[in-house]
């Protein structure tokens, strides 16, 4: 379900603030947030400088990105009416989303974060969204997409999971080849790094 009055206020109470539900910790973020952070950098062989994340919700990569690299521009685009009028100004988030890319512009990003979505879109749309992402895709993509053999907890009942073949398949198709770790990178910017620094290359 991506009907964007799901992503209202109880939802993030429940998903993000209540600890009998929420998936991650404030450390987990944070460390993943470094990583990709990292992962980035080493890519592209200097300081990160400009973040798109889409299906950004109430924005909690921000104030973790800011403290890293607080030179770095961020810009938010999510559905949620609620998370935009909540968050949107203090945290730079406006209204879109995978399939309204409008807002972010037409400048390639050094890293694009897709985090806690997209296992939530229908096939189709994964797919057509992938492509269309592509070409904001300057450095690296961080794109979370879990499997039907990955054993999760939280909000997974209307999740679409899908095999890693196939996930790889689509992924490939949208000219992005894999980093590991959720990472990703398009084929011209692969290129650069050894044979073995790609996974299952
Ligand atoms: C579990 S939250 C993840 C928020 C944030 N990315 C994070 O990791 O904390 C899911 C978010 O996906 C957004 N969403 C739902 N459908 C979407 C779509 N088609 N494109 C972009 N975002 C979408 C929701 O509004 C919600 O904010």
């Amino acid at each position: 379900v991506t009907d964007a009055a799901r992503f209202d206020r109880a939802y993030f109470d429940r998903w993000y603030r209540d600890p009998r539900h929420r998936v991650h910790s404030p450390g987990e973020r944070a460390r993943r947030v470094a990583l990709v952070v990292a992962a980035t950098e080493a890519v592209l062989g200097r300081p990160l400088r400009r973040v798109l994340d889409v299906g950004a919700g109430e924005g909690h990569w921000q104030p973790i990105l800011a403290r890293l690299r607080p030179r770095a521009r961020y810009r938010g685009l999510d559905p949620s009416a609620y998370a935009v009028a909540r968050f949107g100004a203090r945290r730079g988030i406006r209204l879109g989303g995978f399939d309204d890319l409008r807002a972010a512009g037409r400048r390639p990003y050094d890293l694009v974060v897709c985090s806690g979505f997209l296992n939530y879109l229908p096939a189709p749309r994964l797919r057509a969204g992938l492509s269309a992402l592509r070409a904001l895709i300057g450095g690296v993509a961080y794109l979370e997409l879990f499997t039907a053999a990955d054993e999760l907890s939280g909000d997974h009942a209307t999740m679409d999971r899908r095999s890693a073949a196939t996930y790889r398949r689509w992924l490939g198709t949208a000219g992005l080849v894999p980093l590991g770790l959720h990472c990703w990178a398009p084929r011209a910017v692969a290129t650069g790094l050894a044979e073995l620094e790609r996974a299952g290359a």
